[in-house]
């Protein structure tokens, strides 16, 4: 493929990609993201290959392989066009059933459907499973029919149109008042308006100006930036370059961690497939603009993911942050103007310039427009990721996108915004999400952790473990961060041990206050937010852990006994083969006795005791009740 050398040439390719695909052909989709290949999605395609060839119709069906469909915990995915059937969870045992009678005779194999838990229904169409019918997928929705390796998949769905027109038809100043009009927020943490960052490095003094794209993405359990990455690394690019044209800028990074080997595979295949086809490199388009882009592998800190600290990593420091006297966008690399966004910012680009500023903002809230994607994870039904319009409520996202709590428990709590977020009570989940919202909650949007909790959680935990990890990650610069985080965490290991003293509630607030407000980087500013805000919502939790050495959710290992009801107990001997330290005591026909001196609390027995049975308890703050020796079982159930 040469060059494209005008818009009429690029139109032209599309039109002859889209004349050479017959819309009525089969196309099995195969999902390859991270989650579906480590459920062995290679072997699925594989034998979906050679399956057609075996029934002789590998030209009459298309194989692809796509980016993350986002409902990760059902993978492999497969999803069959034109008629958008969806398998959920395939093996490759079911390849054959799959072709013989999905593709061969038009029926529907049951098994592989997605079932409603909560009808027993199956639904056929992947848009109509409730984890996505509820959805807005504007930004993640293509990763489904693209094969991130094939430029012309991106090409086929319009994509680079958008940068045509700002080459052809849009001064740099109209696509900057463009973005700027249409308020798109930045998507990696701060919600800073992106328009305003991209003006400020376009006025600055200094050349060259270099743009950067932020996919260093280190909060656990996010992986939003990794899935579009790796699913539609064009539309990043696409954006990427529109906002290069419009800084004035010819030189571009993107920043990903080096644990993303598919995202580095996917974007570096990109870049050099768009280099290929003209529309990144000297002259692209034909329009006279020139633009590079390079890849830096991140060394996988959660502190390089912020601006000086990227910053300093690309010159080949070590990535720890800097004093913001003066911001990256007028003082970053080597000094130079830089402008840094999150991957989807960038990629919310080429919509807006395609349909818009007034289309972007009819999505969304008064200050927040557009859609944002979420990681939901935690105590839900449906994990994945999930793109809804800013404003949509917790409930609804939980519930009717999440398919609510498993195992019949009830909510406590959403934790968003990541670890340097807040936990939210359930009292307040009619709450409509978006940046401002969250905030006043005490919480924030940060890149769209979203982890929701059941009442079998321990706030007092969930605060030790966002802290223990901030920590471990502070880079240790400053001292307020790093001393603070360190006697934070110090006292959240004596409450949650049963070894909190009168006043570490009050030393907790102290030390918060001096982190948030004394601190180098947003690492500190923002660290003290899981202490804060379980402290707002869940103060008595806290209190039951210092006064009476009780954890209310039964999940502080120190604070807690596991005790065998004999008026339950069976005898059936299952929690004495799995204990561990031989810590069960009983025989047949008598009442099983826990050791407590032995018993190291792992709840191995908990999770053996027969559901029917229910035995075992965990206790907290309570004393044990005695069992007399050999007390014979009650009843055989
Ligand atoms: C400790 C820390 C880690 C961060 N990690 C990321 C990250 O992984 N990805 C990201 O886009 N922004 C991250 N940020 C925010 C960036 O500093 C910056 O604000 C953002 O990339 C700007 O892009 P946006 O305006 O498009 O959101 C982090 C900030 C801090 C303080
Ligand atoms: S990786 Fe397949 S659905 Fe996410």
């Amino acid at each position: 493929m040469g060059k494209i050398k005008s818009a009429s040439e690029l139109s032209k390719l599309r039109q002859k990609i889209l004349s050479k695909r017959d819309p009525k052909k089969p196309c099995i989709t195969i999902c390859s993201g991270t989650g579906c290949h480590a459920y062995a999605s290679e072997k699925v395609s594989n034998a979906f290959q050679e399956e057609l060839k075996k029934q002789k119709l590998e030209k009459a069906v298309d194989i692809k392989r796509t980016g993350c469909h986002g409902f990760c915990e059902k993978g492999p995915i497969v999803v069959i066009y034109p008629k958008e059937i969806c398998y959920l969870q395939v093996k490759p045992e079911d390849v054959t059933d799959i072709v013989s009678q999905t593709i061969k005779e038009g029926k529907i194999v049951g098994r592989l459907l997605y079932t409603d838990p909560h009808t027993n229904e199956k639904i056929v169409h992947e848009s109509e499973i409730p984890f996505y019918k509820h959805q807005k997928r504007l930004i993640f929705g293509n990763n489904r029919k693209i094969d991130p390796k094939n430029i012309e998949d991106y090409i086929a769905l319009g994509g680079y149109k958008a940068l045509a027109k700002v080459l052809f038809e849009l001064t740099p100043k109209q696509v900057l008042e463009e973005v700027k009009k249409a308020s798109l927020r930045g998507r990696g943490g701060g919600g800073f308006p992106a328009g305003r960052k991209w003006e400020t490095t376009r006025n600055a003094n200094g050349e060259p100006k270099y743009v950067i794209v932020n996919c260093d993405e280190g909060d656990p359990g996010a992986y939003m930036d990794r899935s579009l990455m790796e699913g539609n690394p064009h539309s990043i690019l696409e954006g990427f370059i529109i906002g290069a044209y419009a800084i004035g800028s010819h030189e571009g990074f993107i920043y990903v961690r080096q644990e993303y080997p598919l995202a580095v595979e996917n974007t570096e295949i990109a870049i050099h497939q768009a280099e290929e086809y003209g529309l990144l490199g000297e002259d692209i388009i034909g329009s006279g603009f020139g633009f590079n882009v390079k890849i830096h592998r991140g060394a996988g800190a959660f502190v390089s993911g912020e601006s000086s600290a990227l910053v300093s990593a690309i010159e080949g420091k070590v990535g720890e942050p800097k004093p913001k006297y003066i911001h990256t966008a007028v003082k970053g690399l080597w000094g130079k103007p830089t402008c840094l966004n999150n991957v989807e910012t960038w990629a919310n680009v080429p919509f807006i310039i395609d349909n818009g500023a007034e289309w972007f903002k009819s999505l969304g809230t008064s200050n927040s427009k557009g859609t944002k994607i979420f990681s939901l994870v935690g105590k839900v039904n449906n994990t994945g990721l999930v793109e809804v319009p800013m404003g949509m409520s917790l409930r609804e996202i939980i519930y009717d996108i999440g398919g609510g709590i498993p195992n019949g428990k009830k909510l406590k709590a959403v934790q968003t915004g990541g670890p340097s977020g807040g936990v939210i009570p359930k009292s307040l989940i009619d709450t409509p999400v978006d940046f401002d919202e969250l905030a006043k909650l005490d919480s924030m949007m940060g890149s769209g952790g979203m982890i929701v909790m059941d009442t079998d959680t321990c706030m007092v935990d969930i605060a030790r473990y966002f802290v223990k990890f901030l920590s471990e990650e502070s880079c240790g610069k400053c001292v307020p961060c790093r001393e603070g985080l360190r006697h934070m965490l110090r006292l959240l290991n004596n409450i949650t041990s049963g070894k909190g003293n009168a006043g570490d509630i009050e030393r907790l607030e102290e030390l918060s206050e001096f982190t948030r407000d004394a601190s180098l980087c947003a690492l500190g500013t923002t660290a003290p937010n899981p202490v804060l805000s379980t402290l707002k919502y869940f103060r008595n939790e806290y209190e039951a852990h210092i006064n009476e050495k009780r954890c209310p959710a039964s999940v502080c290992r120190e604070l807690i006994a596991y005790y065998i009801d004999p008026e339950k107990c069976q005898a059936c001997g299952i929690c004495t083969k799995n204990c561990p330290t031989g810590a069960i005591s009983g025989k047949k026909g008598i009442v099983h006795v826990i050791d407590q001196k032995k018993c190291i609390k792992c709840g191995a027995c908990i999770d053996v005791c027969p559901e029917r049975f229910g035995a075992i308890e965990k206790i907290s703050g309570e004393s044990i009740p005695l069992v007399p020796k050999s007390m014979k079982v009650k009843s055989i159930r």
